[in-house]
Order: structure tokens, then C-alpha cells, then sequence
């Protein structure tokens, strides 16, 4: 059994039904697909990030983009229950949590260090198809592989969201994705302002800190901010 997590390895112990937790735990720990007897596993779920451009484009970015959705999903989930009254099945929105992005690894190719390309297989099938499929072979339950295939959306994806679980997924990815990829635009537009150079690579957290330098102390502040951290270059800096 490949060691997974141990962050990962509590949310999973959160499903109640055993059978299913059984599932998502073999996915999560051998997330590897067959097809035309080729097996592809690609790069691994901790070093993976949770996109190649838009969010969670860095080391860790999977994880990162995994618990931070469970947290949501889970708010969700109470929000429902007690505003609404209604009834919430937490392993099925569990396992959307765990499983929607779980063959975007197996679709990326590590070419630096914190640089990515989409692989062969990638280019010719989609990590949501890829998910859809192996759940169904693997004989998750119907509820289970609508979270996952309905998770990008009516308009992203091939079905929206039918079921309360699956309508909780999609939102929750949906403000995780955004909160963190408008924040990495956002920090990424402040360097190169004070820098004049596009950083190489930032994390959220690293995004999440230059936003509020600059929100909190202005252009001269976020300037000490990134000198301090090593961040600024010898190129001529023209501070707003
Ligand atoms: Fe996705
Ligand atoms: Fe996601």
C-alpha cells in the first residue's frame, strides 16, 4: 500500500459506510487507470499540483486544494442542515471531495522543478472522463460517481449537479479554485509592479501574504515586504 497523506488519511476516516471508504481509500492510494492494456499513473497525489495554470499550480497544490475543500464542503453541508432542515449525505460529498480531482495527477508530466505539462494521455482524455470511468469499473455506488462526474458544472462538464451532494462539490470546488487562483493572479500583478519580473512560482500562502502586505501597508510596504523575503531584484523598481 503506497503511505498516503495523514491529513488525507483523516478525511477518509470521516466516511461512515465501510464499503465505500474501502473505495476511496484504494483510489487515493493507487490512483493509476488501464487503458488498451497501458497502465498510467503520471505524478504523485502529494507533489501534485491541483491544476498546471490557473490554481494550486504548485508542489502540494493537490492536497492543499483537498483540504481546504473538505473544510468548505463541510460548511456547506452544515449550512444546509441547520438553515435548511434537510438532510445532507456527508460520505458521498466525502468522497466528491477526495476523488473529483483524483486523475488530474495521473494526467500531468514534472518537467522543473515546480514546472508541469499535460501528458499523452491528458491530450486525449480528460481527468473527469478518466474518473468517471475507473469509479463506475470499480463499482462505486451511482451517487458516488455523480459527485465526481458532475463536479465541473453544467457548463463545464458533461452533467450538472442532480443530487444536494453534488451541488455542494461543485460550489465548494468551484470558491476554492477561484479563492485561491484570484489570489495568485492578484499577488503575481502586484510583483511584477514592484518588480518589473514575472515571479517563477509563488503558493497560495505566499499569495495569500503579498496581498495583504499590499492591502494592509500600500505599494511602499509590500516593497520591504518582497525586499525582505529576498524577492526584489537589482532591476530599476518604480513604486506606485
Ligand atoms: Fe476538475
Ligand atoms: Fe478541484
Amino acid at each position: 500500500m503506497i503511505p498516503l497523506d495523514s491529513r488525507l488519511v483523516r478525511i477518509v476516516s470521516r466516511i461512515k459506510d465501510r464499503s465505500l471508504r474501502r473505495k476511496v481509500d484504494g483510489l487515493l492510494r493507487n490512483p493509476t487507470i488501464k487503458i488498451g492494456g497501458r497502465s498510467f499513473s503520471g505524478i504523485s497525489i502529494e507533489k501534485s499540483p491541483a491544476s498546471i495554470r490557473h490554481h494550486h499550480n504548485y508542489p502540494g497544490g493537490f492536497v492543499e486544494h483537498t483540504i481546504a475543500l473538505y473544510e468548505l464542503c463541510m460548511s456547506l453541508s452544515r449550512i444546509v442542515r441547520r438553515i435548511y432542515k434537510c438532510k445532507v449525505n456527508t460520505d458521498l460529498v466525502i468522497c466528491g471531495v477526495l476523488l473529483h480531482d483524483i486523475f488530474k495527477p495521473t494526467t500531468y508530466e514534472q518537467i522543473g522543478e515546480r514546472e508541469y505539462r499535460r501528458s499523452t494521455l491528458a491530450e486525449r482524455v480528460d481527468h473527469l472522463t478518466l474518473a468517471s470511468a475507473e469509479l463506475i469499473r470499480r463499482g462505486f455506488p451511482l451517487d458516488a460517481v455523480h459527485v465526481v462526474t458532475a463536479s465541473h458544472g453544467q457548463q463545464y462538464g458533461p452533467i450538472g449537479p442532480m443530487t444536494i451532494e453534488a451541488l455542494i462539490c461543485h460550489l465548494g470546488d468551484y470558491a476554492e479554485a477561484k479563492l485561491n487562483g484570484d489570489m495568485l493572479s492578484a499577488a503575481r500583478f502586484m510583483i511584477r509592479e514592484v518588480t518589473g519580473e514575472e515571479p517563477l512560482t509563488l503558493s497560495g500562502k505566499e499569495a495569500f501574504a503579498i496581498v495583504r502586505a499590499k492591502t494592509d501597508r500600500g505599494w511602499d510596504g509590500l516593497k520591504d515586504y518582497l525586499s525582505n523575503r529576498g524577492m526584489l531584484t537589482n532591476r530599476k523598481v518604480q513604486v506606485r
